[in-house]
């Protein structure tokens, strides 16, 4: 089938998205003319530096550029790519392309979870789309199903595993054993893991990600700057052993509720009953489980990242360029949404899983309970592992529990000097 019309691509950033965009272009050619009835051809590529040998080879017919302007003042460029990372180049090259009145499509999550609105605006002003299917969790339709799919829904909450790297490390130390230090470099050596994975184990990732579910779920701006997160680079191999002993899995998991009108959000390392759907999602894989008032709960499953995988998302937003459809930036009609109402993190409530450290003798466990108590907290279960005169781990589950309860009890058993090593506490999904 022939094309009519070409849409014409500027793509910044020939790694690892960059490359598997263009390899998918170029698998899927006809069945892109197929469904769109175009054909969609990178022209010009912006890279750093344009004499770095180069693993993947230039789409036909396309060339190179170190310089933003041969993209940004090309009338015969339809679309601006924006596949570079990064949060001041980026801005500034998307700002330009949506005064420009191109339509931008973006992988970068950091630069809309923090900046995003001052580029939704200039979408809005300029009647051009800006499309962001491939900033969270890679391949999987996130942004699509909140925005469209399910936009006749009033979300109640919604929980995901949005970071790859942290699921694949947990996975391998929750199957394999491993301590942290060599799941992580294990994930660096078969590519999961950046060199510097600080973003991705830290939890940050998984909050910029969540910042944008959550404009697109509820409708209203949570700052990344505001909300907890807590990542896994302190995990203990004990802890993921004993949860399992109690049947649950440790998940890195960013989770947002609506409680009353106010969000109660964060990402925090949580247990996850073995027979939640979530805590099966192993490897580098992604899901997010949200539950709307009409549909009732959804489940969806897939790679968060990888060059093909989001390149497919990225893809899917170009199509919608193609077939011209309107933009629905957004979804909903303000470009920049109100703060969100949000819940105090002390006020939130969890069951919690503990670990203490604390003397084999007589009364511990008495003491340990009646500082839980004064705080209000109620153990459900409760087990020493092992014996030891030095100090044996105590473990324990507790009801629902205010996160300031908690803190409280900590530190009344600290006080107490009954602790003999820093307390570990998990929530419970
Ligand atoms: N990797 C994934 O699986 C994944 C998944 C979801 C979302 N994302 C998002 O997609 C974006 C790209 O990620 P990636 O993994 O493909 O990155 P990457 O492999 O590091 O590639 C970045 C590309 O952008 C170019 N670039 C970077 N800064 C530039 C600048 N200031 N001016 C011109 N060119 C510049 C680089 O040029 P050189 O080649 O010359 O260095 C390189 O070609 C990021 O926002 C990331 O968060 C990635």
């Amino acid at each position: 089938m022939a094309s009519d019309k070409r849409l014409v691509l500027g793509v910044a950033g020939f790694g690892t998205v960059g490359t598997g965009l263009a390899s998918i272009l170029e698998e899927n050619r006809d069945w892109i003319i197929e469904r769109t009835g175009r054909e969609i051809v990178i022209k010009t590529i912006l890279v750093r530096d344009v004499s770095k040998k180069r693993t993947a080879d230039l789409p036909a017919g396309a060339t190179l550029t170190a310089d933003p302007q041969e993209l940004l003042n090309d009338p015969d460029i339809d679309v601006l790519v924006e596949l570079m990372g990064g949060i001041e180049a980026p801005k500034e090259l998307i700002l330009k392309a949506l005064n420009a009145k191109m339509h931008v499509v973006t992988a970068n999550k950091a630069l809309l979870a923090e900046e995003g609105f001052e580029l939704f605006r200039a979408a809005q002003e300029n009647n051009v789309g800006l499309y962001y299917e491939a900033s969270v969790c890679g391949g999987i339709p996130i942004v699509q199903t909140l925005r469209e799919s399910l936009a006749g829904n009033k979300v109640n909450s919604l929980v995901g595993i949005l970071n790859g790297t942290a699921n694949y490390i947990l996975s391998e130390m929750t199957t394999n054993g491993l301590d942290f230090a060599t799941a992580l470099s294990q994930a660096q050596e078969l590519g999961f893991a950046e060199a510097d994975p600080t973003l991705d184990i830290e939890g940050f990732d998984a909050a910029h990600k969540l910042c944008l579910l959550i404009r697109l779920a509820f409708g209203k701006d949570y700052p990344f700057a505001k909300l907890p997160v807590q990542g896994i680079s302190k995990v203990d191999p004990m802890d993921i052993e004993f949860a399992r002993e109690f049947g649950y899995r440790l998940k890195l998991l960013g989770e947002v509720r609506n409680v009353d009108g106010k969000l109660e959000a964060g990402v925090f390392p949580m247990l996850v009953h073995h027979t939640y759907l979530i805590a099966r999602v192993g490897g580098a894989y992604n899901a997010v489980r949200m539950e709307g008032n009409a549909v009732g709960p959804v489940f969806l499953h897939g790679l968060g990242a990888g060059a093909k995988p989001t390149g497919s998302a990225v893809l899917g937003d170009i199509m919608a360029v193609a077939r011209d459809c309107a933009p629905n930036n957004t979804g909903f009609v303000a470009q920049v949404p109100d703060a969100a109402e949000i819940m105090p993190p002390q006020d939130s409530e969890s069951c919690y899983y503990f670990r203490v450290m604390v003397p084999d003798q007589p009364g511990v466990l008495r003491d340990l309970a009646g500082a839980m108590a004064k705080q209000g907290i109620s153990i459900a279960q409760a087990t020493q592992k092992g014996q030891d005169p030095i100090g044996v781990p105590i473990v324990f589950m507790t009801h629902e529990a205010k996160a300031s309860d908690v803190q409280a009890a900590l530190d009344d058993l600290q006080k107490a000097g009954l602790l003999l090593a820093e307390p570990v506490h998990y929530r419970i999904l």
